[in-house]
């Protein structure tokens, strides 16, 4: 791999030890895939922020990395497992705050901004199409390689942190145009609508095609929300990092030979294998996080309505914060919704507590099942909402 002097330096230890040990895993990871070169990135999104996931050993690894460690480029980050300032009202206890601080205490010693949010591209890190880039939540990472058309590669949260450190990361996989050209070819024969729907297709296209780059035919128009559940889905079901999509994704593709079809058969099946027969004691929106028109039409719904079944909006504190100025907050609140900011009904620590989670998404009812043991409804913003108000799903 050819490293530049800079390179060298940090490699040797001369901008401390922070640098030396990520430097240590980009020209590793750099050997792994063959990469060339280590190229300069825009910016990075971190993942592993919760401390469910972290532990103690993770703590101490970001403690470490924090004495000398201060990033080179704008980072962001993905949720942590609490509501930084409102966490009490979600139920979770004063021990895991404490930990769960002290991570978040970390990220900003080095300079990273406490974002906590996997819809970084709502919040002002919104890379341009054609920027290399660091991201590592994989919803994000999909959205920024197939809807921005940004390169990132799915990154762990280590190599993430390390490309901010240094300011550049590995020259391999999607940041070279040769590996972005799709690989099969998806004919959607029916009209799709709503972030369930498009949840679904992630999940029934990335059951058949796995981490194979689709290129979707036939669909004629879709908003960033039913994107950004897309996204979230085909990574999730499939792990895929990217997408293309006629006449909607901007990067160019060849069509392949290979060629598969998906009917309306197909979108309800993938849409009944998520719903158990069960009924929902929690509602929970907003994987990945809820946009402000998604918060528009939910303060819409829920304006003068009182709530039965426990509700959670998961949420970026920033979009939050917008829709507080908008009076939006006070309307949701009313109805007995809970906010749920920097968090999200996954990574919070809240196993055993529910037994049915309802969301629209495919990617939520995934991690509800396979994380948190609970049992998934999934369907329309409109029906989580109507079943949150009046207790039951159908
Ligand atoms: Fe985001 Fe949590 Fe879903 S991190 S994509 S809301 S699982």
């Amino acid at each position: 791999m050819i490293l530049d002097e800079q390179d060298k330096q940090m490699l040797a230890g001369k901008f401390g030890n922070a640098a030396k040990k990520s430097m240590e895993i980009l020209v590793a990871l750099g050997k792994i895939y063959g990469a060339e070169k280590l190229v300069p990135v825009t910016s990075v999104q971190v993942a592993g922020v919760s401390y469910d996931n972290l532990g103690d050993a993770g703590l101490e690894y970001l403690a470490e990395l924090a004495k000398d460690g201060r990033v080179k480029v704008l980072t962001t980050l993905n949720p942590a497992g609490m509501d930084l300032e409102n966490y009490k009202v979600l139920g979770i206890g004063e021990d895991f705050a404490k930990k769960q601080k002290l991570v978040i205490d970390a990220f900003v010693k080095m300079g990273i901004i406490p974002s906590c949010t996997c819809t970084p591209y709502f919040i002002g890190n919104k890379p341009k199409e054609g920027e290399h880039i660091a991201w590592s939540e994989s919803s994000a990472v999909c959205y920024a390689n197939s809807v921005l058309g940004a390169r990132t590669n799915r990154e762990g949260g280590p190599s993430a942190l390390a490309a901010a450190i240094c300011g550049k990361t590995p020259l391999y996989g999607m940041h070279l145009e040769k590996n972005r050209q799709a690989q099969v070819a998806v004919k959607v024969e029916c009209a799709l609508s709503g972030t369930e729907e498009f949840g679904a297709l992630g999940k029934a296209t990335g059951e058949k095609i796995g981490n194979k780059i689709p290129l979707f035919l036939g669909i004629k128009s879709a908003s960033v929300e039913e994107l950004k559940s897309l996204c979230a889905s085909i990574a999730t079901y499939g792990g895929t990092s990217m997408f293309h999509m006629q006449g909607i994704t901007p990067c160019k593709t060849s069509v392949p030979k290979e060629e598969i079809a998906l009917s309306k058969n197909g979108i309800s099946a993938a849409l009944s294998s998520m719903n158990d027969d069960t009924q929902p004691d929690l509602v929970a929106l907003g994987c990945p996080h809820l946009s402000m028109q998604e918060v528009e039409k939910i303060a819409g719904m829920l304006k003068g309505k009182k709530l039965k079944v426990e509700t959670w909006l998961c949420i970026s504190r920033q979009v939050l914060q917008e829709a507080k100025k908008k009076g939006l907050v006070q309307v949701i609140e009313q109805s007995g919704a809970k906010f749920a900011a920097d968090t999200c009904m996954v990574v919070a620590p809240i196993k055993g507590r529910f037994a049915c989670v309802a969301s629209d998404s495919a990617k939520s009812c995934y991690y509800s099942r396979a994380k948190n043991k609970f049992k998934t409804k999934v369907g329309s913003i409109e029906k989580c909402i109507n079943c949150a108000i009046s207790g039951k799903w159908d």
